[in-house]
């Protein structure tokens, strides 16, 4: 996979319009987005066409982050929706169970069946990147550390047997030693130097978390608040060419 193929931009943006100048601004060089709670609410599947139909020549990948979370037959048929849209990837979280995240699987594969389309990545969740341990122990009741509960979520989404996991780049190198290269690792909570670091807290630069192992980088805030959103694109890349490089 080429390095920019790397970045997905998340369009936390509140609406279709605004999304769709983000992805006409940069097509060509990005080559993925990731639609979240909030676009999604506002536009819909609509949203969907519109990063696959302005998104450049390169039809851009689609990652839909609902972090789905229900019963497994609910989460099941929200799958199977999800997959009709034709996107290339989509979350659940990891909390949900084993069962819950195999139901999801099944969901998409019994859709992508029918439609003749090629399956989505089925991604489980596992600790969002702004808590951090007291916040684990405390609101959450988990006694375990961070890494220890990571692991345990990794191993349940590879028993699950869906493709790939979200999690912070700081707990990449853990999460590669349940998996190994058998999973998708995709990671939110990048932040360059020169960004601000906002609420996120188990962090790491772009190049450090290409250099940990990281297939995809998620990166939002430090794209979309850039005075020059272009330059920071071209800036985030380069930063994960020299870290492929090493
Ligand atoms: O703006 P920023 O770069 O912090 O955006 C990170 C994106 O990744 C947000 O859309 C957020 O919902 C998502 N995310 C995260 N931490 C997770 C999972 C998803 O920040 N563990």
């Amino acid at each position: 996979m080429r390095v920019e193929e790397k970045l997905i931009l998340a369009l936390d943006v509140n609406s279709l319009n605004e999304a769709e100048g983000v992805v006409r601004a940069l097509s060509g060089c990005v080559n993925a987005y990731k639609i979240g709670l909030s676009l999604f609410t506002t536009a819909g599947p609509e949203s969907v066409r519109m990063v696959k139909t302005a998104g450049g020549k390169a039809i851009p990948k689609v990652f839909l982050d609902l972090k789905l979370h229900d019963i497994p037959n609910t989460v099941a048929m929200t799958a199977e929706a999800i997959a009709r849209l034709g996107v290339d990837m989509f979350t659940v979280h990891a909390f949900g169970g084993k069962e819950m995240m195999a139901a999801a699987k099944e969901g998409a594969q019994r859709a992508a069946g029918e439609t003749g389309r090629q399956c989505p990545l089925v991604l489980g969740v596992t600790i969002l990147t702004h808590l951090e341990g007291d916040t684990i122990r405390q609101d959450l009741g988990i006694n375990r550390s961070v890494e220890q509960e990571v692991l345990h979520l990794a191993q349940m989404a590879v028993d699950a047997g869906i493709d790939g996991l979200i999690c912070s780049p700081c707990e990449i190198e853990a999460v590669r030693r349940v998996c190994g290269n058998k999973l998708t690792v995709i990671c939110p909570g990048i932040r360059p130097s020169w960004a601000r670091r906002g609420e996120q807290r188990r962090s790491l630069s772009p190049g450090e978390a290409i250099e940990a192992g990281a297939d995809y980088l998620v990166i939002g805030r430090p794209i979309l608040e850039a005075p020059d959103r272009l330059e920071a694109v071209e800036k985030i890349i380069e930063e994960m060419r020299n870290a492929m490089r090493h």
